[in-house]
């Protein structure tokens, strides 16, 4: 149904009977399609420790196109390391756009649904968590704290993290999640075709020092009055206020009946607060006519920035693979496209996720009604039974969970080290 036509400098020109743009070059494309083997290379990453997960070719429990497959992970508590190598580019002068749909079966409560790209040379067989890359995008869940979407680059050999918070979807259904780099050095990220996030790399990212700082030189001037509210001069004091007692015997006491003055000695009313008294003067607030503002160190161009206009190029893109930690196995890839052209994305996202998600949601729904009416059905008698049993599985999951999250927070942990030490 694909008819591809090599362009003479090796860039794959992938024209669709369905998609009109031709004009898009499409350095990569898989759609998990026959003889997707042949192109995708499982490391042997994590394989002698027996944790390297199995990939599943399915299109999952639920879906919209029985026939349309992509690569699940179908093993709980394992690392997944699997690539493939495209001819080598660099992105200078040009749009970048990374693209691919992920679905996750399982209730993620802890694992990665995201994509990388890698640069240079990279030994396929031996791709895992500490291979360099270049660019790594996609959704990453891990309890309540972390649902997001990771969109990291890598500049000058270190990994970088963007500084907007960018949620992902966490649901069981297929999203399409894309990442496009300009080269006016403007970003965008979008899921489903809708853009959540957009902004310049220099600002988003830490990859160069800012290019503007306070004035480290720059000092409060003397005359600078930064009070924004002064007592009130012209308010007086008024005549006699100091002379209100804090305390004063108590009105309502009364000398007792049986008191006797020769043995008891003079009586005195307890005394109590005075309700006159408002403790000492204060003139009132008023704005200060001279309010300068609050004084703020001018900027200055740093003498540290310099420059990059290739801040978004990256010189080398050759890989693209996906390198996960999953605590529960059911994550489910399909549909990458690497391409200069935005439109040719978005037309792919929509002639597979969007013609199918109607369909895959129904057949979820389907799905999940199965479920209830299989679990009822287990334990016909008791009506309770239904509710005790699922409570018990959840505190089953709960405490199962417990102990995944645990192993899968410290493996994230020390791939968010990696990537700061990287
Ligand atoms: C692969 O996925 C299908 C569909 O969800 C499932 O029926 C099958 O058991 C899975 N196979 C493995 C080896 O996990
Ligand atoms: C690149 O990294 C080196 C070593 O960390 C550092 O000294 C240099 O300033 C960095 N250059 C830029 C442009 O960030
Ligand atoms: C405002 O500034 C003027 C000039 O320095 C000064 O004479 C005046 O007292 C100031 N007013 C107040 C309320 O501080």
């Amino acid at each position: 149904m694909a008819i591809r036509v090599r362009h003479p400098n090796f860039l794959a020109l992938v024209v669709f009977s369905f998609l009109s743009i031709a004009s898009a070059k499409v350095f990569f494309e898989e759609r998990f399609e026959d003889g997707w083997e042949s192109r995708w290379v499982k490391s042997d990453w994590k394989k002698d420790e027996n944790l390297a997960g199995e990939w599943n070719y399915t299109s999952g429990q639920w879906n919209g196109d029985a026939n349309d497959k992509g690569i699940q992970t179908s093993e709980d508590y394992r690392f997944y390391a699997i690539s493939a190598e495209f001819p080598e580019f660099s992105n200078k002068d040009n749009t970048l756009v990374f693209q691919f749909s992920v679905k996750h079966e399982q209730k993620l409560d802890c694992g990665g649904g995201y994509m990388k790209l890698l640069s240079g040379d990279v030994d396929q067989k031996k791709f895992g968590g500490d291979t360099p890359y270049s660019i790594m995008f996609g959704p990453d869940i891990c309890g309540y704290s972390t649902k997001k979407v990771h969109a990291i680059l890598t500049y000058n050999d270190t990994n970088q993290l963007i500084k907007k918070d960018v949620p992902c979807e966490t649901d069981q259904l297929t999203h399409v999640y894309t990442f496009i780099i300009r080269p006016d050095a403007t970003y965008s990220i979008l899921i489903d075709n809708v853009e959540k996030q957009t902004g310049s790399l220099y600002t988003d990212w830490n990859l160069l020092p800012p290019k503007q700082i306070k004035d480290p030189e720059a000092k409060k001037p003397e005359d600078w009055d930064d009070k924004e509210f002064i007592p009130d001069p012209e308010d007086k004091k008024p005549e006699g206020y100091d002379d209100i007692p804090k305390e004063i015997p108590d009105p309502d006491a009364k000398k007792p009946e049986d008191w006797d003055d020769e043995e008891d000695g003079e009586w005195t009313a307890p005394t109590v607060a005075n309700p006159e008294y408002k403790g000492p003067w204060k003139a009132k607030k008023i704005k200060n006519p001279n309010y300068s503002g609050k004084w703020k160190a001018p900027l200055i161009d740093n003498p540290d920035f310099k420059d990059d206009p290739d801040i978004y190029v990256f010189p080398k893109l050759k890989y693209v693979g996906i390198e996960l930690w999953q605590v529960k196995s059911g994550t489910l890839f399909d549909n990458v496209v690497i391409t200069d052209d935005p439109e040719y994305a978005k037309q792919l996202a929509e002639e597979t996720w969007g013609k199918q998600k109607d369909a895959e949601k129904a057949a979820f729904e389907e799905a999940e009604k199965k479920k209830e009416e299989e679990e009822s059905k287990d334990d016909p008698v008791d009506s309770d039974a239904e509710d005790d049993e699922e409570e018990a599985d959840e505190a089953g999951h709960d405490s199962d969970a417990d102990s995944k999250t645990e192993a899968g927070e410290d493996s994230h942990e020390n791939k968010e080290d990696v990537h700061d030490e990287l």
